[in-house]
């Protein structure tokens, strides 16, 4: 299939393996999903020594729950970027523990306290669940069904953030400052969340033609603004001055961008940020500590099948 007749056709999960597709769409939804992939992993990664920190057992349960959640998104969606034939799953890994594989903005940040939680597990996984309901409807088929399983487990982690988020914010005089501390720090990260407005952003226009990007960053952002100011404003939270939010004449949010740190930003993109150097050394780390069950894993499938693994040609 060429180019053309990708665009001419690209409409809601329309791409399966099946299909012989252009080089130029396959690497696309690889670094789309690959990014997505990475982002849960080293999400997860940030909130996974917070478990030990709930304040309660059940508390304890949930949120143990929710980090290995986001780590079988991780591994679905590695799946479904391998399904397009240009990487494999152990390539990208290997890619994320190596500094070359790219993820959200927001966990390059370290996190140091508890109060910092619901920032991820309500307003950035809401902002998640805005843009991903819109990938079940992606041209790449085993995306939008990863998609299904994802956003269903999502709705519950958004509201799991918002009841620790509740809990804070009519908890102690002490916890409520932690918590409006945490989210003057986080707000800006996750109005980001969507990326760079849509003329600064590389590859808007490719990935919409070919049914990949469903809505702007700038429409995404604007509907989370609208869900979201009202609902931190519920809990008590008093939303900083900047970035300036704007309220259009029908009721929906705008951010003033120019008030974001796009330089900022930019540098974490590239994994140039010192803390992206130390989330990214935290994943390696481990990566190489858990290379023995790899290596155990492989060796026990060349013999039992009499294959191992292969990289795509
Ligand atoms: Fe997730
Ligand atoms: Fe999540």
């Amino acid at each position: 299939m060429d180019l053309e007749t990708v665009k001419d056709r690209a409409g809601p999960r329309a791409f399966s393996p099946k299909h012989d597709l252009p080089e130029e769409y396959r690497k696309a939804a690889t670094r789309m999903i690959q990014f997505h992939a990475n982002s849960e992993i080293m999400g997860a990664y940030l909130e996974r020594p917070f478990i030990r920190q709930a304040p309660s057992l059940d508390r304890k349960l949930a949120f143990s729950a929710k980090v290995q959640d986001e780590i079988g998104h991780g591994q679905l969606l590695y799946r479904a970027a391998e399904s397009l034939g240009i990487k494999t799953r152990d390539e990208m890994l290997d890619e994320l523990a190596n500094g070359e594989g790219k993820f959200l903005n927001c966990f390059h940040y370290p996190m140091e306290s508890w109060t910092e939680t619901p920032m991820i597990g309500f307003f950035v996984d809401g902002a998640a669940m805005r843009r991903q309901a819109t990938l079940k409807k992606v041209s790449w088929e085993p995306y939008a069904h990863a998609m299904d399983k994802i956003c269903f487990e999502e709705g519950f982690h958004v509201k799991h953030g918002e009841d620790i988020l509740r809990e804070l914010a009519t908890g102690s005089r002490k916890e409520q400052e932690m918590l409006q501390e945490a989210f003057d720090e986080w707000w800006p990260r996750i109005i980001q969340f969507f990326g760079p407005t849509d003329d600064k952003s590389t590859h808007h226009d490719f990935s919409s033609e070919v049914g990949l990007k469903l809505m702007s960053n700038d429409e995404l952002r604007s509907a989370f603004l609208t869900a979201y100011v009202p609902k931190a404003k519920k809990y008590g939270l008093e939303i900083p001055d900047e970035p300036r939010i704007e309220k259009r004449d029908d009721g929906t949010y705008k951010v003033v961008e120019d008030d974001l740190d796009w330089d900022e930003f930019f540098t974490i993109a590239k994994n140039n940020s010192a803390g992206s150097k130390e989330q990214i050394g935290k994943r390696h780390d481990t990566q190489e500590a858990v290379e023995w069950v790899r290596s155990v894993l492989d060796e026990n499938e060349r013999t039992t099948t009499g294959t191992a693994p292969q990289a795509a040609d």
